[in-house]
């Protein structure tokens, strides 16, 4: 699965699903924010329908906007049927430590045939809880465990250790990648998946020393096509006398 793409920007899913390297697209009100979608549902709606049958099957993350535990479920039963490759996404617990939302999880999966990406998880424990409510995915916010002083790097190896040795299915999306090396590193160190931010996944491709190859590779070969003309027209020239 190796590589999501974090944003709600169409045209950016469009740009790197057309390279083929996405195997999946996350979002959260935040990106939606930032995207400048202030329209509520309707236009959640829109976005999220419009992305996943871009990427189709792969999956597109769309996260509730309530804690509370009746419109949580609500929402992710509306939020799933929108499109067959939505996952909805819930918070590991609600604003003041609420404890409602893994049973919401719980439920999801294994009632409503709902796949799950529990998220703003920051250590291997919490991702641990999720994975045993039978979340799909689990995303630490590894960027932000960083950010605190911790090693995101231990807590992945850890959980991934964890997951394996306890066969439980969820798949570990390292997300809230802060700098390009970022993601083979999260990767090396067990995730399944890391969630990058599309500048990322340009800083992946382009590198100094490649664009001084290619000009190389592209100056010689206009040198030889000149090459090549000279000799035909001395050639021309040469039957003439
Ligand atoms: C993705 O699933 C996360 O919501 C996202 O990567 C968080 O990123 P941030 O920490 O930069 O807000």
């Amino acid at each position: 699965m190796a590589i999501f793409l974090d944003t709600s920007n169409f045209e950016d899913v469009k740009k790197y699903h057309a390279m083929g390297i996405i195997r999946g697209v996350t979002t959260n009100p935040t990106i939606l924010l930032k995207e400048g979608l202030t329209g509520g549902i309707d236009e959640m709606k829109d976005r999220a329908v419009a992305i996943a049958r871009l990427i189709n099957p792969a999956p597109l993350s769309v996260e509730v906007t309530t804690n509370d535990r009746d419109e949580m479920l609500a929402q992710a039963q509306e939020m799933s049927s929108w499109a067959p490759n939505i996952v909805v996404k819930i918070t590991i617990h609600g604003p003041e430590g609420e404890l409602d939302n893994l049973e919401v999880v719980h439920q999801c999966e294994t009632v409503h045939d709902i796949r799950v990406n529990v998220t703003a998880m920051m250590s291997a424990q919490q991702c641990l809880l999720a994975a045993m409510a039978g979340a799909s995915y689990v995303s630490i916010l590894s960027g932000r465990v960083n950010n605190m002083g911790y090693n995101a790097i231990d807590e992945i190896r850890r959980l991934r250790r964890l997951l394996d040795a306890y066969q439980l299915k969820s798949r570990i999306i390292a997300a809230s990648t802060r700098e390009v090396i970022n993601v083979i590193d999260w990767l090396d160190a067990g995730a399944h998946i890391v969630t990058v931010v599309p500048k990322f996944i340009d800083g992946m491709i382009v590198h100094p020393y490649s664009k001084e190859t290619v000009k190389m590779f592209l100056d010689d070969a206009a040198r030889a096509a000149g090459a090549a003309e000279n000799l035909v027209v001395q050639r021309s020239q040469l039957k003439r006398v």
